[in-house]
């Protein structure tokens, strides 16, 4: 089955919405969770992750938003979860996503967005090498 890297970002738990949005993951049919993890990123992690944004005006921010406290860091398995997690989350901006996706339904601002998950099948395998090197 195909697995996704996904990350329920420091805003996500310090507004107690962990157990929703997993709620909503774990109700998809044949989904399940591999790995879960709650976790304080550092600094050398999120730089590994956001690479290709760095250098960007909202990165530093970014990095030091996702460093600001817990995040529950996740491997979620099933018949594909890759698109499926991300049509699950909505688009980026939560403004611009539909009510009904966990970013639509929670979020108003871009860098607080609750939620990330993998993009591809590439971002997924260098994802899972980052946050879980001896499971991937
Ligand atoms: P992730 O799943 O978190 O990677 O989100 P994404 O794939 O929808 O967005 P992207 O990879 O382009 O950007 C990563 C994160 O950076 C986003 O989720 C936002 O939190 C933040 N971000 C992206 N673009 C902007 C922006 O233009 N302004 C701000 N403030 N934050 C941004
Ligand atoms: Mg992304």
């Amino acid at each position: 089955p195909q697995r996704t890297l996904v990350i329920l970002k420091p805003d996500a738990v310090r507004r107690g919405l962990t157990g929703e949005i997993i709620g909503r993951i774990e109700r998809k049919a044949d989904w399940s969770l591999a790995a879960v993890e709650l976790r304080t990123l550092d600094r050398a992690t999120l730089e590994q992750h956001y690479a290709e944004h760095e250098g960007r005006p909202f990165y530093e921010p970014l990095v030091e938003f996702m460093a600001s406290g817990p995040s529950v860091v996740m491997v979620v398995e099933g018949e594909r979860v890759i698109e499926g997690v991300r049509a699950l989350a909505g688009p980026t901006d939560p403004i611009a996503a539909a009510p009904g996706s966990v970013r639509g339904d929670f979020g108003t601002i871009v860098r607080e967005n609750l939620i990330h998950a993998s993009d591809s099948e590439e971002s997924a395998e260098r994802e899972m090498k980052i946050f879980f090197p001896s499971f991937a």
